[in-house]
């Protein structure tokens, strides 16, 4: 199956074994090129995701391709309701869609969950759907976990971000006042406190730190010590650095010290709190990350106070939210990229 490859021609749907071959035989006969549904997937797949778990599964039919969650990848203590990994589809599931549209395909969006998958049909169209900037923009946007350098972001700026079209039911905040922002601290503190003295909170992040390249390399998910701007170490030693300099209060330090380097908080959240709400918040929160980009906007998480459900009800308040949620939770500023996050091959997520 895994060697299989899908396309679509012209309107014809067309499955084959060796697109490379077929299309040397179709630009002899004038035919149009077959199209690699895998490329839509490269593009998908360097989506967020939460602790670089790329919870994905990808089946391809003809001209439908579904997505499955991978349960295996589950994060049960920081995650125990599969929030973050159906934010994490809703990620994937936004790059797909702008792909597919790039390639001069309309996407149809399927959230039933009919056998457990969203459902993605595509329907070629005359000519490209979105113009290049999202789509070059994928390669390009990352979690960049650094210090910023204090630059304000420009009121034009936020503006085309708070006014771009996002998944019904999904709005972005956008906190600049420095005195809400020392409040929104207030309660990263009281999350990292609560986090950094779970045992199996920590364990679970532990597990998925890839502390040098030749972990990275094999595993080609989780969080590499170079993606977050730290040394390389042997995995014995990062674990001793961990148990002994991980702790609440050090965490925070560099929290505050990152936050207030920002320029602006963004909040992604949505009016309901199950599944689909959660999809949908992941494509409109990937869509602005990829607006941010384009706009030379580098974003980092700092989730705590949406993870621990007391202080979501905190945040609630201290942002005048209603009764939307509160699911994401992000700095925006300047930085120079750091290194990236890897991704595991194509390959290795169709089924
Ligand atoms: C739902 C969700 C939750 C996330 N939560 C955090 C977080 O709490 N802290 C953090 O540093 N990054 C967080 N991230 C960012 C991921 O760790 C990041 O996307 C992943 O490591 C891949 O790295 P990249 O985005 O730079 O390619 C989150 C991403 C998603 C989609």
């Amino acid at each position: 199956m895994r060697f299989l490859s899908h396309s679509i021609i012209a309107g014809r749907n067309v499955k084959i074994v060796k697109p490379l071959f077929l299309n040397i035989l179709y630009t002899i006969a004038g035919e149009p090129m077959l199209l690699d549904m895998t490329e839509f997937l490269h593009h998908a797949i360097m989506a967020f995701s939460g602790h670089n778990t790329q919870p994905w599964k990808f089946r391809v039919k003809e001209n439908l391709i579904l997505i499955y969650p991978d349960l295996s990848r589950r994060l049960p203590a920081v995650d125990p309701l599969d929030r973050k990994l159906y934010i994490s589809l809703g990620c994937v599931l936004e790059n797909l869609v702008i792909a597919a549209g790039h390639e001069g395909y309309r996407t149809l969006v399927g959230y039933s969950f009919q056998n457990g998958a969203i459902s993605v049909n595509l329907e070629p169209a005359d000519g490209k759907i979105d113009d290049d900037r999202l789509f070059n923009a994928i390669p390009i946007k990352q979690s960049t976990r650094r210090q910023y350098d204090g630059r304000s972001i420009t009121e034009a700026d936020v503006e085309r971000l708070a006014s771009l079209p996002l998944e019904q039911g999904v709005s972005a905040l956008f906190v600049a006042n420095p005195e809400k922002i020392e409040r929104v601290i207030g309660l990263v503190k009281e999350g990292n406190n609560i986090q950094m003295n779970d045992r199996n909170f920590i364990q679970e992040l532990v597990s998925l730190i890839r502390f040098n390249e030749a972990e990275a390399n094999r595993y080609r998910d989780g969080l590499s010590s170079k993606a977050m701007g730290n040394p390389s170490l042997s995995r014995i030693i990062g674990k001793l650095f961990m148990k002994f300099f991980l702790d609440a209060k050090g965490q925070l330090k560099k929290d505050e010290k990152y936050i207030r380097s920002s320029s602006a908080l963004m909040i992604v959240l949505p009016e309901k709190n199950d599944r689909d709400s959660w999809i949908k918040t992941g494509r409109s929160f990937e869509r602005l990350a990829l607006c941010a980009t384009i706009l030379g906007i580098k974003n980092a998480h700092t989730n705590q106070p949406c993870e621990v459900p007391e202080l979501k009800k905190k945040l609630q308040k201290l942002l005048s939210a209603g009764n939307m949620h509160p699911q994401l939770l992000l700095r925006l500023g300047y930085a120079e990229p750091l290194s990236k996050s890897l991704r595991r091959s194509v390959s290795e997520v169709i089924i």
